[in-house]
This record gives C-alpha cells, sequence and structure tokens, in this order.
C-alpha cells in the first residue's frame, strides 16, 4: 500500500491520467471557467449535441424564492430521440447499442445495433401515433428491464409525448396514483416482469390500477414471457403485434429546449410523491457531458449501470447520457445474486464490460457473501468502477477497490439526485484524487455551498460542516414539479432563501473535498431508494387497526437505512406477532416491497409536544438505540411514554 493510500488518498494513476478526457490541470482550468461565465461555458459545450435550430440564449434562471424560474438554452430546438439514435447512424449503424443480458442467464443475450434501436423506436412510436399519443400528451411506462423500455422512452421523445416511468416494484396503488396525478393517455406495461427467477404480474397490476383511473387510458402490453393475463377488449393493446405491422420508420418531432422530455416520480419529505420535471435540451447536454467526463467513456467501450430505468439512475446513465454519446450501453434484467453471487462478475466478464456503475447497498451484499465470487470471474476488461445512491462506507469501497478493481482501478462516487439530472458532485478519475467515503468535489457548472442549518449562515471556511445547497443554475436541473411550480419552490427554495436545497447535510474537509453526511429531512435512503417517512406513516394509518404512525430512518448494515415504525393501535386491538406481518404485507401492497418496514414497535403513545407535534428527533433516537442521549423531554406532553418507547425498542444492535 502506497503512503497515500495508507491516508485514505487515491490518485489517479499517471497512465490512466494521460489517457483521460480530462485530467487535473484541465479539471481546473474548465471548472473555474465554469462557474466565472457559465453562460459562455454552457454556450460552448451545448454544442455537443444536434440542435434542429440553434440557441442564442444560454442561461436564464432565478433562484429567488417567489420568482423561481429555470430556462436553459430556450430558443433551441432539438428532438432527443434523434440526438440519441439518427445522429449516429452515419458512423455507427451496425454497432451495439444496447446489450440487453436477460434474467435467466441460459437465455440468449441480445445485441441492438443504432440501425435496429432507430427501427423499433419508430415502430413503437408509429403504434402510439396511431393510438392518439402526440406531442405533450403523457406516457407511463411501468415495464420490466427490457429494451422495449428504451424503445418506449425514445419514442415517446421522438414524437414529442412525455414519458413517466414508474418502477416495476411499486404497488397498483402507487401507479394509479401517478398516472392520475400526470392525466397520462396511455399506459405501457407487460405481461410479467422475470426478476431473480420470480415473475412480477405488472399487467395484472396495471389492470388493478386501471380501476381507479380514467377509462379512455390505452394499455399497450409488451408480451415479453407469454405467459397468460386477462385481456380487456378495447382498451388492451399487443403491443409487439402493432409494431411489427408498423412503418419501420417515424419522423421525429422539432422540440423547444424546454418542452418536457419526463416527469419522474420521487420521494419527498411530505405529501405524496413529486412529479420531477426535466426539459430536453439542457438535461441532455448535461447527461451526455457527465456520462462522458465522469466514467471517462471512450468509443468501444461498453458501459453498465446496473440501475432500474425506474430511477433517475436509470434515465441519465443507461438511456440518455450513454445513447446521446454513441456507447453501447448494457441493460440487465435481473438482480446481482441470481441464479448466484456472481452474476454481476459473470455478466462483467461475458460482454466484456469497461465501466461498471452500482450502489453500495449492492456491494454491501456481495460483500458478505464472499470475495470468492469475484475471484472466479476475468475482470480485467473493467476500467473503472462507480457508484451512487447513498455514502459508501470505507469498508465497503476498499473490498470493491480490491477486489473488483483489483487496486488499480478509479472509483468514482457520485453524489446527485432525481432532481438535479446528472452527477453534482463526483470525482473525476483522471483528475481528482479519491478518498474512500467522500463524493470529493463538483462537477463542472455546479457551484456548491456549506450552510448553517439553523441560521443559514454560509460556512466559508474551506473545513465546515452543515447542509449542502447550491449556489446556481446548471443545465441539467429539474425545472419544476408537474402541475405544482408552487409546491417546488417550498420544497427546494424556501428554506435557504436564493439556493437550491438538496435535503442532505454534508461536511467540507481541509482539502475542499465533501462528504455527504445523508439526509436532513424526512427522507429516508433504503437501498439507494429514495422512501419518504410520510408515504409509509399515510400507508400505515389507511390500515383500520392502526390509529397512528410514525416511521424514522435507523442505521442498517445492508441496506444503509432502514425503515423503523411506531404504531399506535386501535383502542382494544391486541398487538400480536400475525398483525405485525400483516402490516408489513399491507405497505408492500400500498407502495411496494420496497417500502416494507423493517422494524415495527408497538407505541402505546407517541412522544408530543403540548401543541401535539410528533418529537421525531427522539424517535430516530431510539431507532438508532441511541436513547443514552435523548436531550430535553421535558417539553413533551407526557415525558413516560419515552421511558415505555425505550424499554420495548426493537434495534439493540
Ligand atoms: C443520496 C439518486 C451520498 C442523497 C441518483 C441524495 C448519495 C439522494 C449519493 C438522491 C452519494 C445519492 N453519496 N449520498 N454518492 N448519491 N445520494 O433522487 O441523500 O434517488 O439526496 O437520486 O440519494 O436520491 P435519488
Amino acid at each position: 500500500m502506497s503512503d497515500q493510500a495508507a491516508a485514505g488518498i487515491y490518485p489517479p494513476s499517471s497512465d490512466f491520467a494521460a489517457n483521460a478526457h480530462v485530467n487535473a490541470e484541465l479539471y481546473a482550468t474548465m471548472y473555474a471557467a465554469s462557474v466565472a461565465d457559465p453562460a459562455a461555458f454552457w454556450a460552448e459545450h451545448g454544442k455537443r449535441i444536434d440542435w434542429i435550430r440553434d440557441y442564442t440564449k444560454v442561461k436564464n434562471s432565478s433562484f429567488d424564492y417567489g420568482n423561481v424560474s429555470i430556462k436553459w438554452f430556450e430558443d433551441g430546438t432539438l428532438n432527443v430521440s434523434a440526438n440519441c439514435i439518427d445522429r449516429h447512424m452515419v458512423q455507427r449503424a451496425n454497432q451495439t447499442a444496447i446489450i440487453w443480458e436477460p434474467d435467466d442467464p441460459a437465455k440468449p443475450a441480445r445485441h441492438i445495433t443504432y440501425a435496429e434501436l432507430l427501427e423499433q423506436t419508430s415502430r413503437m412510436a408509429n403504434v402510439l401515433k396511431a393510438h392518439g399519443v402526440g406531442k405533450g400528451d403523457r406516457v407511463v411506462l411501468y415495464l420490466p428491464m427490457i429494451p422495449e423500455a428504451a424503445y418506449a422512452m425514445l419514442a415517446c421523445a421522438r414524437i414529442g409525448a412525455i414519458h413517466s416511468v414508474v418502477f416495476a416494484g411499486f404497488s397498483p396503488d402507487s401507479l394509479a396514483s401517478r398516472i392520475n396525478d400526470c392525466q397520462a393517455k396511455a399506459v405501457i406495461t407487460a405481461d410479467f416482469a422475470p426478476r431473480g427467477g420470480k415473475k412480477t404480474a405488472l399487467k395484472a397490476n396495471t389492470d388493478k390500477a386501471l380501476f381507479d383511473c380514467s377509462d379512455k387510458i390505452k394499455c399497450l402490453v409488451v408480451k415479453h414471457t407469454g405467459d397468460q393475463t386477462s385481456w380487456v377488449q378495447d382498451r388492451d393493446i399487443d403491443l409487439l403485434a402493432e409494431m411489427a405491422a408498423a412503418k419501420p420508420y417515424c419522423p421525429y418531432v422539432e422540440m423547444g429546449a424546454e418542452d418536457p422530455l419526463f416527469i419522474l416520480y420521487t420521494s419527498g419529505s411530505t405529501g405524496r410523491p413529486k412529479g420531477v420535471v426535466h426539459t430536453s435540451g439542457g438535461y441532455l447536454v448535461y447527461a451526455s457531458m457527465t456520462h462522458q467526463i465522469t466514467f471517462d467513456y471512450h468509443d468501444g467501450d461498453v458501459f453498465w449501470c446496473t440501475a432500474d430505468v425506474g430511477w433517475v439512475t436509470g434515465h441519465s446513465y443507461i438511456i440518455y447520457g450513454p445513447l446521446a454519446n454513441g456507447a453501447t450501453t448494457l441493460m440487465f434484467e435481473g438482480v446481482p445474486t441470481y441464479p448466484d453471487a456472481g452474476r454481476f462478475w459473470a455478466v462483467c466478464e461475458k460482454h466484456k464490460v469497461s465501466q461498471f456503475y452500482t450502489a453500495p447497498t449492492a456491494i454491501r451484499s456481495l460483500m458478505g457473501l464472499g470475495a470468492d465470487w469475484v475471484e472466479r470471474y476475468d475482470l480485467s476488461s473493467l476500467k473503472l468502477l462507480g457508484t451512487v445512491g447513498e455514502p459508501i462506507n470505507p469498508e465497503a469501497w476498499n473490498w470493491y477497490n480490491t477486489h473488483v478493481g483489483k487496486g488499480t482501478r478509479p472509483i468514482v462516487d457520485t453524489f446527485w439526485q432525481t432532481e438535479t439530472g446528472g452527477h453534482m458532485l463526483t470525482p473525476l478519475p483522471g483528475a481528482t484524487d479519491a478518498k474512500p467515503g467522500s463524493a470529493t468535489k463538483p462537477f463542472f457548472g455546479v457551484q456548491p455551498v456549506v450552510l448553517d442549518a439553523s441560521t443559514a449562515a454560509i460556512q466559508a471556511e474551506t473545513a465546515a460542516e452543515g447542509v449542502l445547497c447550491i449556489a446556481d443554475s446548471w443545465p441539467g436541473q429539474m425545472r419544476t414539479l408537474w402541475g405544482d411550480h408552487e409546491r417546488f419552490q417550498e420544497a427546494y427554495f424556501s428554506q435557504y432563501k436564493g439556493y437550491y436545497f438538496t435535503g442532505d447535510g454534508c461536511r467540507r474537509d481541509a482539502d475542499g473535498d465533501y462528504w455527504i453526511t445523508g439526509r436532513v429531512d424526512d427522507v429516508i435512503n433504503v437501498s439507494g431508494h429514495r422512501m419518504g417517512t410520510a408515504e409509509v406513516e399515510s400507508a400505515l394509518v389507511a390500515h383500520e387497526k392502526v390509529a397512528e404512525a410514525a416511521v424514522v430512518g435507523y442505521p442498517h448494515e445492508i441496506k444503509g437505512q432502514g425503515i423503523y415504525a411506531y404504531v399506535t393501535l386501535m383502542n382494544g386491538i391486541e398487538p400480536t406477532d400475525s398483525l405485525r406481518k400483516e402490516l408489513e404485507a399491507w405497505v408492500r401492497t400500498e407502495i411496494g416491497p420496497i417500502a416494507k418496514p423493517d422494524l415495527i414497535q408497538w407505541a402505546p403513545g407517541l412522544p408530543k409536544t403540548r401543541s401535539g407535534k410528533i418529537m421525531r428527533r427522539i424517535l430516530r433516537k431510539i431507532a438508532e438505540n441511541d436513547h443514552g442521549s435523548l436531550g430535553d423531554t421535558s417539553t413533551l406532553a407526557d415525558p413516560s411514554v419515552v421511558d415505555d418507547l425505550v424499554a420495548n425498542r426493537m434495534n439493540r444492535g
């Protein structure tokens, strides 16, 4: 181990830096330019994509609470699908655009060229048009990780429709609320979603969801597994059959840079999930630039992001970023542990993956199953590793570095959010000294500031701690919440005036490197998935035996954070183990399996102030098994409830 490694610092190797798109000097000059004159910087880098009509205005943004408005390249026009497909046809028609690896390793993988991508996307676009979907209409996608998910996203972009992908692990209720919130005209789903050898009945879930939606909504079904499903005449459409009969080319529509590309629902600290809106021009510039530079993507590389297209990571780094760059992107239908814990590495070997991008939770769970699974495979094709979704603990970073990276591949720990469209803080592999657990430095154009959480004072010293805000706009930023610009301003611009508030706490060390310390609001991060505690609470109180519920996060060895629920039952209801199971199952069906509480504690009462506000700080401490430092409980209406909660706490680890 080098002296630097012993000190926890991993500089880029000189070989890597020599061939990288960006080395340390270039990062310094480009970053300085990007914040000194953002409009000039992005005027230049906006040219990385193809415009139908060139932009003359680059940046037009205000973070002033009450007047928040964000526009990039506003008078330019383009088509995102044309940028991801058509513009590569001269050079790359026969290059693989998408490698599809099915859940079942015995089934053949598929290699879809850019020419095939154009044809399939066009066919699907023509089917959508035939069913009346056009510019500005919303289409909800509820699909397995299959090439049709990519075709569907790109087909919407091609005709100017706005897609909203709903993760296939969400329940019918969650699907229905998203369909209704964005008033979708059509839903694209599949019969079943195979994952880890099991099958989720997507069509049956969609049928249930559509009971609660307008009966005008069309349901386009990909017959993927071919298993039997119910069929509603005049509503359900056999998508693959209609694609086969459709014209193989569909012209693309000219879109404004600020026309919405997609809506993606994400959890917030209050209320129902928020429909984050991303638009066309700025998003694509930012997704493609971060993909190329953070991962140091070069022609001929095979890029694999293991996320699901139901999350923003899948949008930006399976579909839009890579395809805008003419890359080969791998799409994996399965899970890391099926048929065994070597699957990730088997896929890396089989498809000669160059860049591998996954979540810390996956690394921690594989770490627990032993490095033997990694050592069995030839991972010599790997050039770079990445992580996303939550802070990575140094132990997992070191395991990833040693066993997967063989101590020689750079690791990029990328901090970003559904709202940010692309990477915000990340090492650049040829430029930045990595430190296990730190997302290090801002990407071009990103101006992080650390504010004191309670006074909002700027922490100007290099070494500082507080909440992470961003001082000015960048092209990949969300523009609004679907149908609710007020809520958008409230959620992100009201607490720290003049700044975008990430909702995360952070520390900046003496070298100016950022360390994300986790959410400071009521959002928890379970296995790299965002979950609003309010959503789980409202699911729990919807159960007839539950009077009240309070949900907090607690540290979980594999998941990062687990879901800890305090439940007060209706008078006369007995707390039993079977009721606990019933409530777990209830939350699974109300929201989806990812929201199932890990621990449920029966709470005869919840700690409340005299004005009736639940003191979550106390509930968090008890859930963390840190009840020695509960602080002042004298303001509680009934301090004795705390003793009961401490005595019966569920986490004693
Ligand atoms: C957390 C995922 C630490 C953070 C792209 C953020 C991280 C939330 C990191 C967004 C990281 C994401 N280090 N924390 N590298 N990446 N987070 O919207 O709390 O699903 O606010 O976007 O994940 O989650 P989201």
